[in-house]
Formats: C-alpha cells, structure tokens, sequence
C-alpha cells in the first residue's frame, strides 16, 4: 500500500511537471482555426503550464507556416505574444507555431482563415478589331470563394450563340470572344462576381470593335526614302565637287 501511494505521488509530480504550451488568440478561435479578414489585427499569445517558467521568455518561439519568425520584425508586443498586424490575403491557409525552444514536441499551432474580397470594382475599355480576337479577364480570387457569371448589356450571356469561350480556375476567370464581330460584340460586359460575405461585385469592359485598318508598313517605306534622299545628296556633292574642279583651272 505504502509503495502505491508513493508511486502515485511521484505520478502526480510528474503529470504537473509535463510541459505544455496553448496559443491562445484574439479574436478567439475555435477548433485552431482563427477566421478573420485583410486589415484587421490579430494577436496571438503562447501560454505556458507550470512547467515552463513563465520569467523565461527566451524558452519560447514562433513559427509562420514552418519557418521561425523574427520577432524584431514583427509587431511585437513581447516574446510570448505575435501581434499580426494587419492581416493579409498571404496570411491566408497560414499556419503560426509557438513551440519551447529546444523541444519541439510541446508546440501548439493555429491556422488563419482570412475572408477577403476578389479585387475587381472598376471599369476597362477595350476596342478590338473586326475579325481579331479578345480575351478579357477577371481576378476572381477571394475568400469564401466567388461564383463568377458573364453578362452582356445586362443579359446572361449565351456562350454558344456569340462563338465565346469561358474559363475559371478560381484565380482568373478569362471570356475569349473570336473572330469578332462589331453587330454580334460590340457592347458592355461584365463578369459579375457573388460573394457570400462581400455581395455582388464585378469589372465591366466597353468592348469596341473597330473597322480593321489596312496597315501601312511605316518602317521600311521610312527607311527606303532615307537611302534615296542619301543617294541624292552624295550624288548632288560629287558633283558640285566634279565643277569646283572643272572651275579652278580657270
Ligand atoms: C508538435 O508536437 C506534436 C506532438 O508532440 C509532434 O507530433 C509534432 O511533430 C510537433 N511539431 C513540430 C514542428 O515539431
Ligand atoms: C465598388 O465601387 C463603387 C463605386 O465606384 C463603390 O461605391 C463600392 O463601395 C465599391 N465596392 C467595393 C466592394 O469595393
Ligand atoms: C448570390 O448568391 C446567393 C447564394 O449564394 C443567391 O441567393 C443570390 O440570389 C445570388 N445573387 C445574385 C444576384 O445572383
């Protein structure tokens, strides 16, 4: 009995003594994942059990997505705390670390859900000539991601009747108009993005499209008048020389 008790103690002493480190966040996250959005600050601190001294600071670290940040660098508030500020769409998917320097193993890691909205709001103009073909694209990425839908003069456009081509990888979503035509795609696009958080956004393009020009090929006629226009003067100053000389005797 006496023997178990006393292995119980040492147990306990041990358990108390295992060394633990939590990051804990603001705002809070739930289940390590931290949803926030670009501008914002977040603050991350790294709690220590009793295990770790607490007046020790150095003991502890900080990773971003594996690599060790450089406190210096960063905003920071103290060791023990990781002040991000502000938020990026980089830090998006990102994992931060705290972990004991020289044990790896008592980590504790939080990921960055960070919402931001696809930077399009604008308007472009393009003008394309009859018969040549146009791309037109849209950055389309943001978090939640974005459903992305054509429209021409307000109407969802008819992929097949205008000869068009779409595609999306979820980064940039392109429009390919061929072979066009001013009566089919003359007019005002836009790739109209919904987003669940940030609403309906998009960039509209004035697309023209313009008589094809004959060109004129600028270059060589340039170059071509040069040498006649050389020729001339060089024939012209042999022979003013050729009159000189014929004069002089006199
Ligand atoms: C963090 O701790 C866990 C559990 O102790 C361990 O499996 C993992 O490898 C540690 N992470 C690093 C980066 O060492
Ligand atoms: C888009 O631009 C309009 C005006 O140009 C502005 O009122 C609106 O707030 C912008 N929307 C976003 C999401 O930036
Ligand atoms: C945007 O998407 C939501 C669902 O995600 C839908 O209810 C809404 O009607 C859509 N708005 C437009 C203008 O398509």
């Amino acid at each position: 009995m006496k023997v178990l008790v006393g292995v119980s103690l040492l147990l306990l002493c041990f358990v108390s003594r295992v060394k633990a480190v939590t990051v804990e966040s603001c705002p809070l996250a739930t289940g390590g994942l931290l949803q926030t959005e670009v501008e914002k600050t977040v603050t991350l601190t790294c709690m220590t059990d009793e295990g770790i001294d607490p007046s020790n600071q150095k003991e502890l670290q900080w990773f971003r997505n594996g690599a060790q940040v450089n406190l210096a660098e960063e905003n920071r508030l103290y060791r023990r705390s990781l002040c991000v500020q502000p938020v990026t769409k980089e830090d998006n998917g990102v994992v931060f670390t705290c972990q004991l320097k020289g044990d790896a193993t008592v980590n504790s890691s939080i990921e960055f859900d960070v919402q931001f909205p696809p930077d399009l709001n604008d308007t472009k103009e393009v003008f394309v000539e009859e018969t040549s073909d146009v791309v037109l694209s849209c950055g389309v990425r943001a978090n939640p991601p974005v459903t992305v839908t054509w429209k021409k003069d307000g109407e969802v456009l008819d992929l097949i009747s205008g000869s068009y081509k779409t595609t999306n990888n979820g980064i940039t979503t392109l429009l390919l108009i061929t072979k066009a035509k001013r009566d089919v795609h003359q007019g005002t696009y836009i790739c109209e993005v919904n987003s669940s958080v940030y609403g309906i956004m998009g960039r509209t393009f004035i697309v023209m499209v313009e008589d094809k020009v004959l060109r004129f090929p600028l270059g060589p006629t340039i170059a071509g008048v040069v040498v006649v226009l050389c020729t001339i003067v060089f024939a012209m100053i042999s022979r003013r020389n050729t009159i000189i000389k014929c004069i002089k005797p006199n």
